[in-house]
């Protein structure tokens, strides 16, 4: 039975981490448990960095993007010595659970915890989406609409003068918030690294909507699309669109990489109130001694994911919904 707990947030941030601890602090508080806050994520648990945690300071957070706690990347977890010296903090400051929100790696780290014994419950925080088990992670949904907001905003300038735009959005290896903001955006065109084009096809489908009458374009990729004709040699997928696209001597075309913008600003409802159900779950479990697993969203439940069965990869791109979005561009 767990009675004094830590809270962390590792990894790529995402809007929603604040909601998050807010919730695991103050279900915690409410099931008994004393709780603590690691900073800056493994490398704050391996070098002791911890602050406690009560209700009130974790108050005033539930809007803000970021985390109060810190994140990081830590190298140094993914070494044998860095590993011992973590577990070490832990029992140095009789720590007996550990709730770790973050996206693959995070709970990757968890699970190896998780092996060592130490009681921990993870929560799926990236606005990636691209984790197992849940039909959601924290910050997907905030990410997307400022995505969809941006494209909006371009939309705007590619219609008055006439142009292509190709929008380079974040993702890693994952399509899903080119594929969801490419849909809720009106993209003409979607790049995912799901299904693989060639720059000679896109350059095609963008003369054919140029013969249709469209006078605008609006490609939406994934950072994580590499093209089947072409290497990139050192360019992003959009910097090597949009060149191939000029050579081709289509519409004039413009590049926007959106870049960490779509990492930061004020949590949606939607990922305050997943990230408090999730927080809530991860206290209780921790309470009840049902450690070593993950916090899902399965059709709009909350469940358990034990931290073994996560993969390295989850196919969250419907090639459903990319045909729609397909279908819906015409
Ligand atoms: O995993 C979240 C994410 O924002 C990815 O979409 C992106 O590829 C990566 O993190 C960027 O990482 P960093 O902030 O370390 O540059």
């Amino acid at each position: 039975m767990t009675t004094r707990a830590a809270v962390l947030t590792s990894g790529g941030d995402s809007p929603g981490m604040n909601a998050a601890i807010r919730s695991v602090v103050r279900c915690g508080s409410e099931l008994g448990l004393t709780m603590f806050g690691v900073r800056r994520g493994y490398a704050g648990l391996i070098e002791g960095d911890m602050i406690p945690l009560d209700d009130r300071s974790v108050g005033g957070i539930i809007e803000r993007g970021g985390t109060m706690l810190r994140s990081a990347r830590s190298p140094e977890f993914l070494t044998s010595d860095g590993q011992h010296r973590a577990l070490e903090t832990l029992e140095e400051n009789a720590l007996d659970g550990l709730v770790v929100i973050g996206g693959n790696g995070t709970l990757s780290g968890a699970r190896w915890l998780s092996e060592q014994g130490v009681s921990v419950v993870g929560i799926p925080a990236s606005i990636d989406n691209d984790i197992p088990g849940t039909d959601m992670a924290i910050g997907v949904d905030t990410a997307l609409n400022t995505v969809v907001e941006g494209l909006n905003r371009i939309r705007d300038t590619a219609v008055a003068h006439e142009r292509a735009f190709v929008i380079e959005v974040m993702g890693r290896s994952s399509g899903y918030i080119a594929l969801m903001a490419g849909l809720a955006g009106g993209a003409e065109i979607v790049l995912l690294p799901e299904f693989p084009r060639s720059l000679e096809d896109i350059a095609n489908e963008v003369v054919g909507g140029v013969r249709k009458g469209k006078r605008h374009s609006i490609i939406v990729v994934a950072e994580g699309f590499r093209p089947t004709d072409t290497e990139l040699n050192g360019r992003s997928p959009g910097r090597a669109i949009v060149e191939h696209l000029q050579k081709a001597g289509t519409l004039e075309t413009r590049l926007t990489i959106f870049g960490h913008v779509q990492r930061g600003g004020s949590p949606t409802a939607f990922d305050r109130i997943l990230a408090s159900r999730f927080g809530q779950a991860a206290a209780t479990w921790l309470a009840e001694g049902r450690v070593g697993v993950t916090a899902g969203l399965c059709n709009g439940a909350i469940a358990p994911v034990p931290l073994k069965a996560l993969s390295s990869s989850c196919e969250n791109v419907e090639r459903a919904l990319y045909q729609l979005v397909q279908i819906v561009a015409h």
